[in-house]
């Protein structure tokens, strides 16, 4: 799509929301609650960004946006765009859909982790359809979007902060009925603390979605380690600051990925021998446990060779 930048809200000093219209003044595309779409920011790469949908829907795709002076640049690019800027974008595409027939949900927000949960909390609302939105932020002055939460959804809402009053994730899972669909939004460490309250609360793993917010960062210790191509038999080395995907495109091959950020499973791949060090949001403890399977968009090796069924 090509898309211009028809106004920005500044939400908080961080947070601002960008509404996007088609170029050509066209119909935008439609889309359903969790979707995403695929910016394309120059220099600072493709980036993706959850749709927000508000019960007052309006024409524009609209997306919020926190400023990361530590980021790997895009969140500086967005924010550094201009009123009237074209820019080319994918259609929506949605790796965090609401369940089919949804009973109640539990939406689980960390942060800037939001977005995504607003357009859901609003599609369950407007289908009448029962759910709670418990939305974490580090202190009050970072959280986006409070009052036209309060405004758009009363006492469905639930604020919390971590210098002030932290969610007790343990209790809240286990407070919830049967059949409760849990959607996650947010950074690695809260959608970790949330899956294992979720599974001591006894919740199935199917009912319990994820879509993470960060891109991983490089952790302390990493280090190199080679990947063998199992069908060419080519070992490529992989560096402590590379990703799996970023080494093998280095050397020409072509491997399919989308999120980068080890949420949608698209870059899958079969381990054939070696051990991962699994830093996804996808597998279930069980596939992690079974070393079968890896995200190779983020997830490295503990043993000093992997061979892929690449
Ligand atoms: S590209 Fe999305 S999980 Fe790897």
């Amino acid at each position: 799509m090509k898309l211009v930048l028809q106004s920005v809200d500044e939400e908080t000093d961080r947070i601002s929301v960008f509404r996007f219209a088609a170029t050509d003044g066209s119909a935008l595309p439609g889309y359903e609650p969790g979707a995403h779409v695929d910016v394309d920011l120059g220099p600072a790469g493709i980036r993706s960004y959850s749709l927000i949908d508000w019960p007052q829907s309006s024409a524009t795709l609209d997306v919020a946006v926190q400023r990361e002076e530590n980021g790997q640049g895009g969140s500086k690019a967005m924010h550094e765009l201009a009123v009237g800027q074209e820019v080319s974008a994918s259609s929506p595409k949605n790796d965090f859909p609401l369940a089919d027939n949804p009973g109640f949900s539990l939406l689980l927000a960390g942060g800037i982790g939001i977005t995504p949960l607003i357009s859901m909390a609003t599609r369950l609302q407007r289908q009448g359809q029962p759910f709670e939105l418990h939305y974490s932020a580090r202190t009050a002055s970072r959280m986006g979007f409070a009052e036209s939460l309060k405004t758009a959804f009363g006492e469905t809402v639930m604020f919390y902060f971590d210098d002030a009053e932290p969610i007790d994730l343990t209790a809240l899972l286990r407070a919830q009925p049967g059949g409760t669909d849990v959607y996650i939004c947010g950074p690695k460490g809260m959608i970790d603390a949330a899956r294992s309250a979720a599974s001591v609360a006894g919740i199935p793993e199917g009912s319990v979605h994820v879509e993470l917010f960060t891109s991983p960062e490089p952790q302390a210790g990493d280090t190199s380690f080679e990947v063998e191509v199992h069908e060419t038999g080519q070992v490529v080395t992989v560096g402590p600051g590379q990703t799996i995907i970023e080494a093998l495109e280095e050397v020409g091959l072509d491997v399919m990925y989308d999120c980068q950020r080890g949420d949608c499973g698209i870059c899958q791949t079969d381990v054939i021998s070696g051990d991962p060090d699994h830093r996804d949001v996808v597998l279930s403890d069980a596939e992690k446990a079974s070393g079968k399977v890896m995200q190779i968009c983020v997830s490295r090796a503990k043993s000093a060779r992997l061979v892929l069924d690449l």
